[in-house]
C-alpha cells in the first residue's frame, strides 16, 4: 500500500480538492483508493457528497481498538473514505504525537488495508500532530500550492518541514509539488517558473486551472468526472493522475 500525504497547512489551497479529485482518478485508472478524511470539519466527506458522515471514522482507530478498514465506506468504484469521525476536533487539540494514541494512528495507517494500493491522507490545515503523523508514515508528500505570490513565498517553509521530517525518520521523504488555481491559459511562466527552480525535478508538469466547475462539484458533493466529465478541470485531474502514476512506484 502506497501513502500520500496531501500537506500544506495553509487553508484553502487545495488539499481537499485534490484529495477528492485525484483519488477518484486513481480509482478510475484501476487502483483501488482509501481516503482518509484526516481534518474534523470533514471537508472530503462533503466533496463525495456525504454531507452528514458517520459519527464513527479515523477517531475511533486513534482511541484504539478498532482497525481502518472497519470504518471505511466505499464511495465509489474502487475509492473508500475514512471520515474523520465525531471525536477528531477533541483528540486533534492535545498533542498525541508521542502517546500511545499517535503510535495507534501511525502503525493502523503503515499496517496497511486490504486491498487498497493508494492511501491518500487528506491533513488538516490546523493539528500539528495529525499532519506530523502522515507525513512520518508516508511514501510521498503531495504539495498542492496556488498558482500566485503566496504560493512562491511558501514553498521554501513547506520544503524545509519535509526536510526537518526526513531527519527525524532517518531518510529523504519523497515529494510533488502540484501547481493549483492555474490562471486558464496560461503557460508556467511567471510566479510559477519559479516553483521549479525551487524544487526541481519535483513539480508535476500538469497543472489544475482555476475553474468553476471545481467549486461548483464539490459543492454539489461529486467529483468533477461526475458533475463535468468534459470540463477543463476533469482533463487536469485525469493528466495529473496519468503523470503522477507515470513518475511514482505505486506497486
Ligand atoms: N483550481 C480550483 N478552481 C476553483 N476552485 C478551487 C480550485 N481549487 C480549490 N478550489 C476551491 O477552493 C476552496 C478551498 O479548497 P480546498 O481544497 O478545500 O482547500 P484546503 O483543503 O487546502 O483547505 C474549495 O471551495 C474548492 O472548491
Ligand atoms: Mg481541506
Amino acid at each position: 500500500m502506497y501513502r500520500v500525504a496531501i500537506f500544506n497547512p495553509a487553508p484553502g489551497v487545495g488539499k481537499t480538492t485534490l484529495g477528492a479529485n485525484l483519488g477518484h482518478a486513481l480509482a478510475m485508472a484501476g487502483r483501488k483508493v482509501t481516503l482518509v478524511d484526516l481534518d474534523p470539519v470533514g471537508s472530503l466527506c462533503d466533496s463525495l457528497g456525504l454531507f452528514r458522515p458517520p459519527s464513527h471514522g479515523i477517531d475511533q482507530v486513534i482511541l484504539g481498538g478498532v482497525s481502518v478498514e472497519s470504518v471505511a465506506l466505499s464511495t465509489r468504484e474502487e475509492l473508500h473514505l475514512v471520515p474523520p469521525g465525531e471525536h477528531l476536533a477533541e483528540i486533534e487539540q492535545a498533542d498525541e504525537s508521542g502517546s500511545e494514541r499517535g503510535r495507534l494512528l501511525r502503525q493502523a495507517l503503515t499496517d496497511g488495508i486490504p486491498g487498497t494500493d493508494v492511501l491518500l491522507m487528506d491533513c488538516p490545515s490546523k493539528s500539528e500532530w495529525l499532519v506530523a503523523s502522515a507525513l512520518l508514515i508516508s511514501d510521498l508528500v503531495l504539495v498542492p500550492v496556488t498558482c500566485d505570490e503566496a504560493g512562491a513565498l511558501a514553498l521554501p517553509g513547506l520544503l524545509e518541514t519535509i526536510e526537518q521530517f526526513s531527519r527525524v525518520r532517518g531518510r529523504a521523504i519523497d515529494y510533488r509539488v502540484v501547481i493549483n488555481r492555474m490562471p486558464v491559459r496560461r503557460r508556467l511562466t511567471g510566479p510559477a517558473a519559479g516553483f521549479i527552480e525551487l524544487a526541481p525535478g519535483r513539480v508535476l508538469k500538469h497543472t489544475i486551472c482555476q475553474t468553476d466547475p471545481i467549486a461548483q462539484a464539490r459543492s454539489a458533493g461529486r467529483t468533477v468526472f461526475e458533475y463535468r466529465p468534459d470540463s477543463r478541470a476533469a482533463k487536469d485531474f485525469r493528466q495529473l493522475a496519468t503523470e503522477w502514476l507515470a513518475t511514482v512506484d505505486v506497486s
